[in-house]
């Protein structure tokens, strides 16, 4: 009887998970995830009530005491241990506080490539208790200068190969009595500091704890700079706790203390600094790092390097996927993809063509308080609710108004939340657990990402811009980003400072800009609107000039209709969502339309460029 009993019990415990597994076939993904989270969170409680507070520059110390002969940074044919690593950020630490005289809290803006000195550098500046400003190192002139204001930084470190780009600023970064130090031995710029030099003749011995002692939690720790909505770039304020959540994704997405890691995303945007870096140092794995990507080399480099983990956006999954196909395709030890954007055909494709890789698709902002994994792997998905996330931060979709680029309001004046499967604006509430630390020195651009009086009087909402869709499984979709700004090859432009660059061509009275969809293309490419002055002709040459030398390829305006008037909304905004519908077929558009050719401007639109791009004859 007993034994009959016990019998019962025992297969009723084993069946009950077969049970739950049947009613939803994530249970044990499910779990899992509750799981990590939770420990997550037990960790980030640890690390805040810590006296001092504990940071990824602590975590970095702790593999260099556990592990100082494990390789830490790959880089061509070099390879740098944790305690080598520690060293040489030692050296730098002491170079930059004897000869900048730095001091705990000061800001240093760095304008480096991906090289192992731009880690050097941050660690160098953590033990110092500095805030480094990663200045996109595409930037030029009027933006460089912008940024480099934005964070208050008195010290710029430039790498070797950027400095054309500061002589040409250097005038007005001395008149603010900006230090501008090169690494390099030799540079003999008048008003550019020789650093490699003085980090050689620098000591390798450690620096006191006692030198960042004031540093918490809610610190800054770095600025990332966004194109988030409108105008120039904006400097979001990373502080030490969100410098951490980015770093615990690795450990969602299943990352192992074995793996190996390969970063050729630049180390100054979120996803190879934060989620990569500060994310490898938290698992004390190996990095290889890659100046820039490079499809032909990618797989080479894979192989090389014994790499099991890599990063992506969408695009960079596209590249790979157009490539040639080869014979050793499937000849590599990469068994994990994490990163964000890819699209669903490529995704299916990728794993067709490259063998048995766990794709793990991420949604987030820089600047954002919130954010989605789908560690389920379902195709397409950019992440799956969990009862935990609702429990965590409260978010909502609600519905927008793509044509009056606002938000659907009811009787009441309250926004209203999307049902299950409809396309909404993702909103999140700015809280204590969930805040929006916002952009240095913008206060405009800080409150436009904020929604008040969402659901009730006086709350607050975090806007992230973007449209998605929840289906009846909780899985989340990427639908579109709305108003000024849209992505091209994984980077945001903003379209008000495209327009306001315009705006400086001699034959343009004002300028539209807003992205055109391309078939096969994620994102959207560049286009603009002109109205020329009275009586002048459209100065292809001149734009073209204009052009190149201000901006980045990705942010140039690929197409351009010449219109006679722009179209203004009732309250003079410029109307995009109708302009980028039509797009750049000049079968649809009546209006002249040039086409900017590489390497040669911008060249009057034809119906057989049209074809072209639409059958990826022409690669934009
Ligand atoms: C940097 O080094 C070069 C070559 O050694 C030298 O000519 C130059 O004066 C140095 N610059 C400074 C600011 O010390
Ligand atoms: C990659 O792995 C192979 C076999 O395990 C090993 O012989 C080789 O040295 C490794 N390469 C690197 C760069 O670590």
């Amino acid at each position: 009887m007993f034994a009959y009993i016990l019998y019962t019990v025992v297969t009723g415990l084993a069946i009950l998970p077969l049970l739950l597994y049947a009613r939803n076939p994530y249970f044990l993904r499910d779990l899992n995830y509750a799981i990590t989270a939770i420990q997550i969170a037990i960790r980030v409680g640890k690390f805040k009530r810590q006296k001092p507070f504990y940071s990824v520059l602590d975590s970095f110390l702790d593999k260099v005491a556990k592990q100082p002969d494990k390789r830490f940074i790959l880089f061509e044919e070099s390879s740098y241990t944790y305690s080598q690593a520690d060293k040489e950020s030692n050296k730098v630490a002491r170079a930059l506080s004897t000869h900048a005289q730095l001091k705990e809290g000061d800001t240093v803006a760095l304008f480096l490539g991906n090289e192992p000195q731009f880690v050097w550098m941050w660690l160098a500046l953590a033990k110092l208790g500095c805030i480094a400003s990663l200045l996109n190192n595409n930037i030029r002139s009027k933006s460089l200068l912008h940024c480099f204001s934005c964070c208050e930084a008195k010290v710029l470190v430039i790498g070797a190969e950027l400095r054309g780009a500061v002589e040409e600023v250097l005038p007005t970064l001395k008149q603010q009595d900006v230090r501008v130090f090169i690494l390099s031995d030799d540079c003999d710029v008048e008003g550019i500091e020789n650093l490699s030099d003085k980090i050689q003749q620098a000591s390798d011995q450690p620096l006191s704890p006692q030198l960042r002692a004031n540093i918490h939690i809610k610190s800054p720790a770095l600025y990332i700079y966004t194109s988030g909505t409108t105008g120039l770039p904006k400097a979001a304020v990373i502080n030490h706790e969100r410098l951490w959540m980015a770093s615990f994704l690795q450990w969602v997405a299943g990352v192992r203390s074995d793996d190996i890691i390969y970063i050729y995303l630049p180390l100054y945007h979120s996803a190879g600094f934060l989620m990569g870096l500060c994310g490898a140092i938290d698992k004390g794995i190996t990095v290889v790092l890659r100046r820039k990507f490079s499809a032909t080399h990618f797989w080479n480099d894979c192989r090389k390097y014994n790499v099991t983990v890599i990063q992506y956006i969408g695009e960079i999954m596209r590249y790979l996927c157009n490539s040639p196909k080869r014979d050793n395709d499937r000849d590599h030890k990469v068994r994990l993809a994490v990163g964000n954007g890819i699209r669903a055909d490529t995704w299916a494709e990728f794993l067709q063509r490259f063998g048995d890789i766990r794709i793990c698709e991420c949604y987030g902002a820089t600047e954002g308080n919130v954010g989605f994994v789908n560690y389920i792997g379902k195709i397409g998905a950019i992440g799956k609710e969990h009862f935990l996330h609702k429990m965590g931060y409260s978010y909502a979709l609600i519905r927008y108004d793509t044509e009056k680029e606002e938000p659907v309001k009811d009787s009441r004046g309250f926004c209203i939340e999307v049902p299950r499967g409809e396309t909404g604006l993702l909103v999140a509430k700015i809280g204590e657990r969930t805040p929006f630390s916002g952009y240095a020195k913008n206060r405009q651009q800080t409150e436009k990402k904020k929604l008040r009086d969402v659901f009730v009087k006086g709350d607050l909402y975090f806007n992230s811009g973007d449209l998605l869709k929840i289906d009846n499984e909780g899985f989340i979709f990427f639908q579109d980003r709305i108003g000024d700004t849209f992505r091209w090859k994984g980077e945001n432009v903003a379209t008000t400072e495209v327009a306001d660059l315009l705006l400086m061509v001699d034959c343009i009275e004002e300028a539209n800009v807003y992205g055109v969809k391309v078939p096969g293309h994620e994102g959207r490419i560049g286009m603009a609107a002109l109205k020329l002055k009275e009586s002048m002709d459209f100065d292809s040459k001149a734009t073209y000039r204009h052009v190149k030398n201000h901006l980045p390829s990705y942010a140039r305006p690929r197409f351009v209709r010449i219109q006679d008037a722009l179209a203004v909304t009732g309250t003079f905004k410029q109307t995009k969502v109708k302009l980028a519908e039509e797009g750049f077929n000049p079968a649809v558009v009546t209006n002249p339309l040039f086409y900017l050719e590489d390497n040669k401007g911008y060249v009057p639109m034809t119906q057989e460029i049209f074809s072209s791009i639409e059958e990826g004859r022409i690669r934009l």
